[in-house]
């Protein structure tokens, strides 16, 4: 019995554990190549996440960039209009892609 009340302290305690002071989450701010379009990805791209996500992405094709940006409107609900898709999708091609079509 001593043990299980012993357990339920534990255990309740900290649920209640409190963190002292400001938590400041880091605001990492990586550099966007700037030229046709970027002002579009900018106020496009980044409500959700940062530029990190295409960055990680690696140097990559035209089709691999319309399927990314036509899977965060279909998948993720991200508003963002048919022409402005395109000048996105045309954008990361010319300043992080590889060069090839598909
Ligand atoms: C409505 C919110 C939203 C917007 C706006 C948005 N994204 Fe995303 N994006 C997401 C979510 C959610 C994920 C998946 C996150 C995860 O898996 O951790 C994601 C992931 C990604 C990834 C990582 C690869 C992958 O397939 O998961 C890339 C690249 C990306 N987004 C690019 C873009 C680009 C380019 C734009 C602008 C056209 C954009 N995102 C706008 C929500 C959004």
């Amino acid at each position: 019995m001593k043990k299980l009340l012993l357990i339920t302290i534990l255990l309740t305690g900290s649920l209640f554990a409190q963190v002292k002071g400001n938590i400041e989450i880091p605001y990492i701010p990586y550099k966007i190549k700037t030229g046709k379009g970027s002002s579009v990805v900018q106020a496009n791209c980044l409500t959700c996440h940062s530029f990190g996500y295409v960055l990680n992405m690696g140097k990559q094709s035209k089709s691999f960039w319309e399927e990314k940006v036509h899977k965060m409107v279909h998948s993720f609900k991200a508003p963002i209009k048919k022409k402005d898709q395109v000048i996105i999708a045309n954008y990361l091609f010319k300043y992080y892609g590889n060069g090839k079509l598909k």
